[in-house]
């Protein structure tokens, strides 16, 4: 097995460990923070909590160390990449905020490095924190840009939570007790080739939002011909078409822009969580003239204080560059993944309805939500740690950094048949029988 091109593998015997007070956490938690994120955090860690990260690995207060292939796919690059803490350290002992009066050299160069990396069709660009931030900027724009109000959107996206971005954002869940959204939004059928034709006959349409591979939908790669017809039916209907690639999209699934990549005649890509190269948060729409149109005529139609924030800004070239410089070794780990997800289906068939995903994003989806609830807290307990599924609880998602080496990868996967095993003979620590179909509490190991 080849040797990790990184800085990573000789700096990991030195991963510090803080040694935190884990009850005093989980007390403070409780009290000022949420009571059932310190519940599911405590089932995760057994009653530690993480104090330190390098690479791949995580350092928990007791100790003990663990594999990150989770962290909601914002660790692509691991935790703390030398490159991109240089970066952003550099920027705190320089400037690390704008006035906002003064014009910026961090946001420009950032937003001209990203334009770049996309191929710079598309040369406009607008920063964000989260990725709900910049969905709810490119629907502001895609209706202000057309005139329109519609969206489409596709049965299982998920956007974010915020109050437009969740109007996209298909599951049920996250609506309970809110009447009411503020966008007028039809999602489609992901099977059905006609669906935007249709829709844009029935009435106007200001955008399209899709994301190429649904990560909170257990990693569902969306169609590429159904993708290629919408794209070309919204396109002649005058709408605006958006790849939220916040999740697939910066080599996570192989290409800088899935959307991009195929050719689709998209008008925005939205990228974010590894966006800040792991260490701070950062998001962008990246579009066309006409998308940015109403924003170029007025660029406080949209403005937040924290945009284009120079701590954000500055790890952006720093994360492009180390992405890149990964992106060979990235297609091995999948090729590598491909065939282990494929043996570990085979082997544990009571157990693994399928396996989704491409790339180093990857659902293996489960017999009932329960199972899955029972090897994400086995796979925490074993020292791997891995995401739930926001929008479909019987998918486990594996999202291994670009930092791992072949090594990390297949101890992970002998960690998830370990837990697979578990679960299929019952011996699980979580619960004998987990298998057999029940449903799991939504989030088992702190979903947020
Ligand atoms: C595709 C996609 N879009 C948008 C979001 C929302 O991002 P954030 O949670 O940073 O607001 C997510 C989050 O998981 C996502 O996966």
């Amino acid at each position: 097995m080849n040797a990790l091109p990184t800085p990573f593998a000789p700096a990991r015997a030195e991963v510090a460990h803080a040694g935190a007070d884990a009850a005093e956490v989980f007390d403070r938690l409780r009290r000022h923070l949420s009571p059932k994120l310190a519940l599911t955090g405590s089932f995760a860690g057994r009653g530690a909590v993480e104090t330190a990260a390098l690479g791949p690995r995580v350092t928990l207060s007791d100790g003990r160390t663990a594999l990150d292939f989770g962290s909601y796919a914002v660790t692509l690059l691991g935790h703390r990449h030398p490159a991109v803490v240089a970066a952003v350290r550099q920027q705190l002992e320089t400037m690390p905020a704008a006035t906002r009066s003064l014009a910026n050299p961090v946001a420009a160069q950032a937003a001209a490095c990203l334009a770049g990396y996309l191929g710079d069709r598309l040369p406009k660009v607008y920063f964000g924190l989260n990725g709900a931030d910049v969905v709810e900027v490119a629907v502001k724009l895609a209706r202000l840009a057309t005139g329109r109000d519609r969206v489409l959107a596709v049965n299982g996206a998920f956007h974010g939570k915020s109050l437009g971005a969740l109007a996209l954002t298909h599951s049920p869940l996250y609506r309970a007790g809110l009447r009411g959204c503020t966008v007028d939004v039809v999602h489609l059928d992901p099977q059905d080739g006609d669906a935007v034709r249709r829709e844009t006959a029935a009435a106007p349409v200001a955008a399209l939002v899709f994301e190429p591979v649904q990560g909170e939908n257990g990693a569902l790669v969306l169609p590429p011909d159904v993708l290629r017809t919408w794209c070309a039916d919204a396109a002649a209907a005058g709408a605006l078409v958006v790849a939220d690639e916040i999740q697939c999209g910066l080599r996570r699934c192989g290409e800088r822009s899935l959307a991009l990549a195929a050719g689709l005649p998209v008008d925005a890509v939205l990228l974010g969580k590894p966006l800040g190269g792991g260490v701070v948060p950062l998001s962008a729409l990246v579009c066309s003239e006409r998308f940015y149109a109403p924003l170029a005529a007025d660029p406080f139609l949209h403005s937040a204080t924290f945009g284009g924030h120079p701590l954000s800004c500055a790890a952006l070239p720093a994360a492009l560059e180390a992405i890149e410089e990964l992106a060979p070794h990235g297609r091995r780990l999948s090729a590598l993944l491909d065939a282990a997800l494929e043996r570990s289906a085979a082997r544990f068939p009571q157990v693994v309805r399928a396996v989704r995903g491409t790339g180093l994003l990857r659902g293996v989806d489960l017999v009932s939500a329960r199972a899955a609830g029972t090897v994400l807290v086995e796979l925490a307990a074993a020292g791997l740690l891995v995401s739930p599924c926001l929008s479909r609880p019987t998918t486990v998602r594996l999202l291994p950094p670009l930092v791992c080496t072949e090594e990390d990868l297949a101890h992970g996967v002998e960690l998830l048949d370990g837990a697979l095993a578990a679960v299929a003979l019952g011996t699980d620590t979580a619960g004998a029988g987990a298998a057999r179909a029940g449903t799991a509490p939504r989030h088992a190991t702190g979903a947020p």
